[in-house]
C-alpha cells in the first residue's frame, strides 16, 4: 500500500507513521527526517537546507523531489510506503503521481492550539529518532530514550517563532493539497486530536471498512 500522511506541523504524522509502519510492515519515509540526517552528516544537501529548516521554511521543490525519487527507488520501498511530510506542494504531488502514484492520503486534522502544545512539548531521541511528549508521552526517565537510552533533544524548529513560520507555510503551500487529493477521491480525513492509540484505531476501522 502507498500511503501519504498530510496534516499541519505537529498533527502527529510521525507518531502515526511509527505505528503504521510496524503494523503494516511498510517503510516510514519522512522527508523531515531525511533532511535532518543530511544536516547531521554535514552532506552537501545538509549544508544547503540547514538554515531553511531552522527557520521553518520549505525546502525548494527540486531538491525535495530529487531526494524522494532516490529514496523511493530503494528496494524496501518497492512493496509500498508511508510518506510523512511529502508532498507539501502541488508540484511535489504532481511529481509523486509520476514517480509512484499514491493509493490513500490520510489527512490528520488538529487545531492550532493543540499544535502549539504538541510542538513545544516534543522531545526526540538523538540516537533512534523515537518521538516523545513531556506531558502526553513522557519517557520513563527524564531526557532519556526508553528504547535505546539515547539523549532526548528539542528540534530547533520547535521554537515558537519557527512554529509560526511552519504553520504559515502549511496554510499557503500545503493545505491546497487537501482539495487536490479530495478531487482525486484519495483523501481520508482522520481526527488527530485523540490519544495516539485512538487515532490509530480509527484508522484501522477505516481500513477494515474499505475491505
Ligand atoms: P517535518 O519533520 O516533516 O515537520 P512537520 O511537518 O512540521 O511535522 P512535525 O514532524 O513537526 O510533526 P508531526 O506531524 O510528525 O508530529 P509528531 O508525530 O512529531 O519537516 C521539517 C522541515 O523539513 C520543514 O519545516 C521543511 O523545512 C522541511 N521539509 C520536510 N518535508 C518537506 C517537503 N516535502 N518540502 C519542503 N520542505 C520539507 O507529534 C508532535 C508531538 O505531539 C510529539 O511530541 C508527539 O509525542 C505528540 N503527539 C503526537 N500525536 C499525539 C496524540 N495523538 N496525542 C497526544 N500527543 C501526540
Amino acid at each position: 500500500m502507498r500511503i501519504v500522511l498530510l496534516g499541519p506541523p505537529g498533527a502527529g504524522k510521525g507518531t502515526f507513521a511509527e505505528q503504521a509502519s510496524k503494523t503494516l510492515g511498510l517503510p516510514h519515509i519522512s522527508t523531515g527526517d531525511l533532511f535532518r540526517a543530511a544536516i547531521k552528516n554535514e552532506t552537501d544537501l545538509g549544508k544547503k537546507v540547514k538554515d531553511i529548516l531552522a527557520q521553518g521554511l520549505l525546502v525548494p521543490d527540486d531538491l525535495t523531489i530529487g531526494l524522494v525519487r532516490q529514496r523511493l527507488a530503494e528496494p524496501d520501498a518497492q512493496a509500498g510506503w508511508i510518506l510523512d511530510g511529502f508532498p507539501r506542494t502541488i508540484p511535489q504531488a504532481e511529481a509523486l503521481q509520476e514517480i509512484s502514484p499514491v493509493e490513500m492520503v490520510i489527512n490528520l486534522e488538529v487545531d492550532d492550539a493543540l499544535i502549539l502544545q504538541r510542538l513545544t512539548g516534543r522531545r526526540i531521541c538523538r540516537n533512534c529518532g523515537r518521538i516523545y511528549h513531556i506531558v502526553s508521552m513522557p519517557p520513563k526517565k527524564d531526557g532519556v530514550c526508553d528504547v535505546c537510552g539515547g539523549e532526548l533533544y528539542t528540534r530547533p524548529d520547535d521554537q515558537e517563532s519557527a512554529i509560526k513560520t511552519r504553520l504559515a507555510a502549511y496554510r499557503e503551500q500545503t493545505e491546497p493539497l487537501v482539495a487536490w487529493y479530495d478531487e482525486k477521491k484519495l483523501l481520508v480525513p482522520l481526527r488527530g486530536s485523540g490519544t495516539p492509540e485512538s487515532v490509530y484505531s480509527a484508522f484501522e476501522k477505516i481500513l477494515q471498512n474499505r475491505g
